[in-house]
């Protein structure tokens, strides 16, 4: 179970900002968003009533073990979730070649069009040892679409069957994706229709690829639902869930218009980056739902504790003061080094000796918390007592409902993202794509180009 911490969060310890007690007078409104939230049951929620998705990717078991490596292709909310399941919970070495992986699948996402690094993953697989998951929800994706286009070319080149080395995972009866599959016998696995893309990660989005390396599926949904269970039924004052959304909207309104994820440990830092498009696409919105224009959200920042602190910690000390931070800890690492008391003359060295290097990390953390404090800057620590499958479920859930809930108290739209349409279609026009040249005809480089 999660544990947190806010009191770096207050006007008690911080000299500034706003007091517990001032939070607490304001948790009726909080409460009755998250409420709302819950009750509208979105599909982030609704599946974990469910074992259908569980199963569906169980269903794949035995032809899962035919592969050597899972390469996902996908995007956004259709490759992060499988990065930060994959980072956070398989050791970070899991893809050399040495590791024994006990016959589970290496996890390559190539969640980007960059030649070079399609070129670092395909030129490093064997082919026939290799299942292409390719993600998309719409099925139109240009970047996820190019990739699984680029595969299927090496695929026919190598003679390989596409039917045995491709699984598409999409809309239920939309898009592209689906239409090839019918036609070509394609296995797929079903994003549900009520689950937008970065909330999808506990949909096969996000199970099918940790399944293949050995996660715990069954474990990440108890988490999910026992998270479930203690935000939705714990009074305000202790509950996480709602401190934390009020004192984000405070941070909002008071101009603290950056909130920071600041993990101390590389396994938990892709959670950090799945974090940052869930608060980015889903609270970064022109209009409220009242179709008011509100220029509305709060920009997510990642950072690396404790390599950060030799980059970005000067600025949130002593910067402009509109940060939140969050630190996520990690108690329990897997494992774990001593450090050698060698040089012990040299008083730079000695005091190290003996102590573990966890002891420093987490000591790192604290002591930047407090100094951040010190300097009336807001945060707040996530604690993870140790890196499983439950704990980072509850997370996830966690993200989520405190994501739909700010945008119930920011009263816009959290699950849609009509700001990303307009770069597509351009693009497409770029591209040649018919129907879209008008986009190009308009925005074409030479209208805009400054003539200095
Ligand atoms: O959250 C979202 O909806 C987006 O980030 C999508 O996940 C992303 O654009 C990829 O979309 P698709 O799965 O349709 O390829």
């Amino acid at each position: 179970m999660l544990n947190f911490d806010f009191s770096l969060a207050f006007k008690e310890n911080l000299g500034t900002g706003v007091t517990y007690e001032e939070i607490l007078e304001r948790s009726e409104v909080a409460s009755e968003a998250l409420k709302k939230v819950i009750d509208a049951k979105p599909g982030f929620i609704r599946i974990l009533e469910t074992k259908e998705y569980l199963e569906e990717v169980k269903n794949l078991t035995s032809w899962f073990a035919n592969f050597e490596n899972v390469v996902v292709l996908g995007i956004g909310g259709s490759a992060l979730g499988n990065i930060a399941l994959h980072n956070s919970l398989k050791p970070l070495n899991w893809n050399l070649t040495d590791f024994d992986r006990k016959g589970k699948a290496r996890v390559f996402v190539v969640d980007n069009v960059d030649p070079e690094f399609v070129n670092a993953v395909l030129s490093k697989i064997d082919l026939p040892r290799t299942l292409f998951n390719v993600i998309s929800k719409s099925g139109t994706t240009a970047e996820a679409m190019a990739n699984y286009l680029v595969v299927r070319g090496f695929l026919d080149k190598a003679g390989l069957s596409p039917a045995e080395h491709l699984l598409f995972t999409t809309d239920p009866e939309k898009g592209v994706l689906r239409t090839i599959a019918r036609k070509e016998g394609i296995k797929t696995l079903t994003i549900p229709e009520d689950v937008g893309g970065r909330f999808s990660i506990l949909t096969p989005v996000g199970l099918a690829s940790a399944f293949a390396e050995g996660i715990n599926i069954d474990a990440l949904y108890i988490g999910a639902r026992h998270g479930l269970e203690r935000y939705k039924n714990r009074k305000a004052s202790e509950n996480p869930l709602i401190l934390n959304a009020l004192l984000h909207l405070e941070a909002i309104n008071s101009g603290k218009n950056i909130s920071v994820m600041m993990p101390y440990s590389n396994r938990l830092y892709s959670l950090a980056d799945w974090y940052r498009q869930l608060w980015a696409e889903s609270l970064g919105k022109r209009f409220d739902r009242d179709g008011r224009e509100v220029f509305t959200g709060q920009t997510p920042v990642k950072a690396l504790g404790a390599v950060d602190q030799h980059s970005q910690v000067q600025l949130y000390n002593e910067g402009p003061k509109d940060k939140i931070i969050t630190f996520l800890k990690l108690e329990n690492f897997s494992t774990d080094y001593e450090i050698p008391a060698l040089h012990n003359d040299i008083e730079a060295l000695s005091y190290l000796g003996g102590k573990k290097l966890s002891t420093l990390l987490n000591s790192e953390q604290y002591g930047t918390a407090l100094a951040l404090a010190k300097n009336g800057v807001p945060n707040l620590t996530v604690t993870f007592p140790e890196l499983n499958e439950e704990n980072v479920g509850e997370f996830i859930l966690y993200y989520e409902l405190l994501t739909a809930t700010m945008g119930e108290l920011l009263h816009i739209n959290p699950y849609d993202q009509p700001g990303v349409e307009l770069g597509k279609k351009i693009t497409y026009g770029l591209m040649g794509r018919k129907s879209y040249e008008d986009f190009l005809k308009e925005y074409s480089g030479d209208n805009w180009r400054l003539k200095l």
